[in-house]
């Protein structure tokens, strides 16, 4: 009797395994509430103590040494006492914790403590946050959401590009109209132009100029050439667009102050001029100098001119989309200036601390030890600001080079003509070359 109960036991347990490992493969959000989320509050509520005790969470109410009179009194050690937490509840593919602080204690304790909360719960990763004074949220997320991200409905507001997915499982929205101007880094292939396609495949169909400065010879954003209003493929043609661009600002500027505005959005609608969109792919092409004192020159005015743009340009309607493998100091006086004006930041995988330091250590200290543990399989993952001052975790989604050109030919008969780039350098379908003002006659 016993070695068939054995056998039978045996059996029952390797079917479990099979069927529970076909559940995780196939079902993982059912594996997650069957399994895994209780596992994992199990671990949550076994090990807080010894979590909060080793990370400096907990706290002794009382010293273990007093003064009677004169005399030392030396007590028992007492107990440090853990923060109060409440049971972990289950959310999709994740748990959360919260968590009431000791008096004297700051969210940012529990900031360091989140990858010792990672290991003992054995999880893909803990975020911290502090929903009210006093709480702290601890997320745990069971895997990465974004190893297949989801896509959600891209938004209908103008300026407003559906990029990808967040950690969270919300939408990841570029909105222009929020924050005017963006700086997104990252080591090569780590996915930068990827993200610039689907930017512009986002704005193609919006009433929305865009000009692309692709001075890698415009290898990259040449592919959408028809839905550009010009394009610069080296430096001297990006000093020619960037000039007539500033021109144009003057006018808007002049437009803004007869009508007594101080933004093109308050302008009516038949004086409102169309939103420009400057995209530079490689920025340190712009700043590179062989040591002449033509081509300082030109470096000189291409950071002038997008200085320039980046200061005056939010209120009027022309925005800033740069990307780059290094925003340093190292590439130019001017450099650091533009980074302080480009409020919007995704950072990528990066190759070394500082460029991850210089994209978000100005606005959030806890996102760049995120951003530098990307991986190079993670491409497409970046760290990316939000308009209320927070960072998030991120992954662009991936745009089929063929899917982009479809897109931007689709939608190239709706390409604004800018009269400001008269003379200034496109090229069509990547062959000829035409300017804005051919292209304007071409196209009456
Ligand atoms: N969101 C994504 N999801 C999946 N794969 C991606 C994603 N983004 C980029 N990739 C992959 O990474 C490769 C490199 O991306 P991309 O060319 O955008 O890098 P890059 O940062 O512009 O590099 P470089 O600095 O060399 O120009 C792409 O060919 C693509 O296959
Ligand atoms: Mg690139």
């Amino acid at each position: 009797m016993g070695p068939i109960l054995l056998a039978f036991a045996l059996a029952v347990l390797a079917w479990m395994l099979v069927v529970g490992d076909l559940v995780r493969r196939y079902r993982p959000l059912w594996h997650w509430y069957l399994i895994g989320y209780p596992l994992t509050a199990c671990r949550v509520v076994s090990t807080w103590r010894k979590v909060a005790v080793l990370n400096d969470l907990a706290v002794s109410r009382r010293p273990s040494r007093g003064l009677l009179g004169d005399l030392v009194v030396k007590g028992d050690p007492l107990r440090p006492v853990a923060p109060r937490f409440s049971f972990p509840r289950a959310v999709r593919s994740g748990l959360t914790v919260t968590v009431r602080l000791h008096a004297g204690q700051t969210p940012a304790t529990y900031m360091k403590a989140a990858d010792a909360f990672a290991h003992a719960w054995r999880v893909h990763a803990v975020r911290v946050t502090s929903p009210e004074r006093g709480l702290v949220l601890l997320t745990a997320m069971a895997t990465d959401p974004l190893a297949r991200p989801g896509l959600a409905t891209a938004p209908t507001e103008l300026l407003s590009a559906l990029i990808g997915a967040l950690e969270s499982g919300g939408a990841w929205v570029m909105n222009l109209r929020l924050v005017p101007h963006w700086l997104i880094t990252g080591a090569t292939r780590s996915g930068k132009s990827t993200l610039l396609a689907r930017l512009i495949t986002q704005l193609a169909s919006q009433p929305v100029a865009l000009v692309g400065i692709d001075c890698k010879g415009g290898m990259e954003l040449g592919l959408f050439a028809g839905r550009l209003s010009a394009l610069a493929t080296c430096r001297r043609e990006a000093v020619t667009v960037l000039s007539a661009l500033v021109v144009d600002m003057q006018d808007r500027m002049q437009t803004c102050r007869t009508v007594g505005v101080r933004s093109v959005w308050e302008l009516p609608d038949k004086l409102r001029p169309i939103p420009v969109v400057v995209i530079v792919d490689e920025i340190a092409e712009l700043y590179l100098s062989d040591g002449t004192r033509e081509s300082r020159a030109e470096a000189e005015q291409c950071s002038t001119l997008l200085l320039r743009l980046a200061q005056l340009g939010a209120a009027l309607g022309l925005h800033l989309v740069v990307s780059g493998q290094r925003v340093g100091s190292d590439l130019g006086p001017g450099v650091t200036a533009l980074r302080a004006q480009l409020g919007g930041r995704i950072c990528h995988r990066v190759n070394d601390p500082g460029t991850a330091e210089m994209t978000l250590g100005d606005l959030n200290k806890d996102a760049v030890a995120v951003a530098q543990s990307i991986t190079a399989e993670e491409r497409g993952v970046a760290v990316c600001t939000s308009p209320d001052g927070g960072w998030s975790r991120a992954r662009s989604h991936l745009t089929p080079t063929g899917e982009a050109v479809a897109i931007t030919k689709k939608y190239a008969a709706v390409t604004p003509v800018l009269p400001a780039l008269h003379g200034a350098c496109v090229v069509v379908e990547g062959e000829s070359k035409w300017s804005t003002k051919e292209r304007h006659s071409r196209s009456r």
